[in-house]
C-alpha cells in the first residue's frame, strides 16, 4: 500500500510540537489507520541548522502545494493572511487542511469549507478551541441530539494563566504575561489574549458550529482582563466568587443569537471558578442531555499538537470521504443581538466622599442591590451587585451615578 504523506507549514510552538509527537507516535499511528505515513516537508521561511528534521524543511509552499504526493496539510502559521492563501490553494488541488488556526476559522470558515466541498476534501480545526481539549467533535457529533442552549467557557489559557498567577501567586501583570510566553502560551501579539480577541474568535467558532451560521467576530462585544484590579479581585472572593475571562454564546428566540466575552464574577459552586492556569473548561448546555464540561490545557506546544494530530489521523482514515465538521455563511447584521439588549447582574465598584450617602440613589436606580466587602474598606468605596437587568439600562443608571460618584468598575457576573 503507497505511503501517505504529510506536510506540516509553520514550525513554531505548534508546528515543532506537532512533529514531535507524530514522530514519537508515528508507528501507533501507522496501525490505527492501517497504512504508512509519514511528514515529507516542514515548510518554514526561518532557518533551523542542526535540527532533527532538518532534510524536511522547505521554505517554498509551492513544493507542498505541487507535490501529488501530499494529501493533509497541517496549517499552523497562525494569521489570515498568508494562512488565508495557503489554505485556499490546498483546499482547490484536493489536499485536506488540518488547523490550529482560530484567527482564519473565525474569519474565513465558511468560505474554507465550501471550497473543501467542491474539492472532495476535509478542513479540520479541532486545534483551534481549547487547544487539547476535544470539544468540536463532540460537539459536533456526540451533543449533535440536543438543541444547544449555551455555551460558556474559560477560553484563553494565556489570560487564565496570567489571572491565576495575579491572584493566587501576587505576581504582577507584565512577569505574568512574559512566563506565559515563555510557555509558548500567547498569540505572537499577546494583546489578542489580553484584550480578549483570541476567546473571541474561539467562542465565535463554537457558537457558529452549534448554531449552524457564521458568527462573525466583528459583531461580537469583547472586552479582556487589563482594566481588573486586585481590589476587584478581593470583593470577589470574599463573596464567594472566582473572577474569570469568560466567553459565552446562547440562542436568543428562534433565529438570533448572543455572544460575548468579557470578565465575569463566577460563583465558587460552578466549577469554571476552579480552572486555573493554563487550563480551559467549556460548560455546554444541551436540552437532552443538560451541562457537560469540557476540561483540559488550553494552550502550548503538545496539548495544541494533540488535536492537530488527531485532525490529521481522521483525514488519513477517511481520505475518501469527507468529514462533515462545518456551518453555513451568515452575512445578517442582525443575527447577533447587540449586547446591550441582554440582561445581566453587574458588580460595580465606585468611590465618592459620601459614599454611604448614596445607597439610596442607587436602591432608587438599581433596585434591590448586594453590597459586597473586603478588609479595611475605605469609607468612600461601595462595591455592590445589581439584581438581572438590560445592559443599556444599568448603563443608563451608571451614567447618572457617575453624576456623584467615580464609577471604578464594572464586572458582568455569569
Ligand atoms: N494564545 C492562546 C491561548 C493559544 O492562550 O489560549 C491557544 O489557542
Amino acid at each position: 500500500m503507497k505511503m501517505q504523506n504529510i506536510a506540516v507549514i509553520g514550525y513554531g510552538v505548534v508546528g515543532s510540537g506537532t512533529v514531535e509527537l507524530f514522530e514519537k507516535n508515528r508507528e501507533d499511528i501507522c496501525r490505527k489507520i492501517g497504512r504508512d505515513c509519514d511528514i515529507k516537508y516542514i515548510c518554514d521561511l526561518r532557518d533551523f541548522p542542526g535540527d532533527r528534521y532538518e532534510s524536511k524543511l522547505v521554505k517554498d509552499f509551492n513544493v507542498i502545494l505541487n507535490d501529488d504526493e501530499i494529501e493533509v496539510v497541517a496549517e499552523v502559521v497562525g494569521g489570515a493572511t498568508f494562512a488565508y492563501e495557503y489554505t485556499k490553494k490546498l483546499l482547490e488541488r484536493g489536499k485536506s487542511v488540518v488547523t490550529s488556526n482560530k484567527e482564519l476559522v473565525a474569519t474565513h470558515g465558511a468560505e474554507l469549507f465550501e471550497i473543501a466541498k467542491a474539492h472532495d476534501c476535509n478542513y479540520l480545526f479541532e486545534a483551534s478551541v481549547g487547544g487539547g481539549i476535544p470539544i468540536i467533535r463532540p460537539l459536533n457529533k456526540c451533543l449533535a441530539g440536543n438543541s444547544i442552549e449555551e455555551i460558556s467557557g474559560i477560553l484563553n489559557g494565556t489570560t487564565n494563566f496570567i489571572l491565576t498567577k495575579m491572584i493566587r501567586e501576587q505576581m504582577d501583570f507584565d512577569s505574568a504575561l512574559k512566563m506565559a510566553q515563555e510557555l509558548g502560551y500567547a498569540e505572537a501579539d499577546p494583546t489578542a489574549d489580553v484584550e480578549g480577541h483570541d476567546a473571541c474568535r474561539k467562542i465565535c467558532i463554537l457558537g457558529s458550529l452549534a448554531f449552524g451560521r457564521h458568527i462573525y467576530p466583528q459583531y461580537v462585544h469583547c472586552s479582556g482582563i487589563s482594566r481588573i484590579t486586585l481590589t476587584d479581585v478581593e470583593y470577589a472572593e470574599n463573596a464567594g466568587y472566582s473572577i474569570k475571562l469568560i466567553g459565552t454564546v446562547k440562542p436568543e428566540g428562534r433565529d438570533r443569537i448572543s455572544a460575548i466575552v468579557c470578565p465575569r464574577l463566577v460563583e465558587k459552586s460552578n466549577m469554571l471558578s476552579s480552572v486555573d492556569d493554563v487550563y480551559n473548561a467549556i460548560t455546554v448546555r444541551g436540552d437532552g442531555v443538560g451541562d457537560v464540561l469540557f476540561y483540559g490545557r488550553g494552550a502550548g506546544k503538545l496539548p495544541t499538537a494533540s488535536a492537530v494530530v488527531g485532525d490529521i489521523i481522521d483525514c488519513l482514515k477517511h481520505r475518501d470521504r469527507r468529514i462533515m465538521i462545518d456551518w453555513e455563511d451568515c452575512r445578517d447584521k442582525d443575527y447577533v443581538v447587540p449586547y446591550k439588549q441582554i440582561n445581566n447582574s453587574m458588580y460595580v465598584r465606585i468611590t465618592a466622599d459620601n459614599a454611604e450617602a448614596l445607597k439610596p440613589v442607587i436602591s432608587e436606580l438599581f433596585g434591590k442591590v448586594m453590597y459586597l466587602e473586603r478588609n479595611d474598606r475605605p469609607e468612600e468605596e461601595l462595591a455592590f451587585i445589581t439584581p438581572m437587568m438590560k445592559e443599556a439600562d444599568i448603563d443608563a443608571a451608571l451614567e447618572k451615578l457617575s453624576e456623584s460618584a467615580e464609577i471604578g468598575s464594572k464586572i458582568r457576573l455569569l
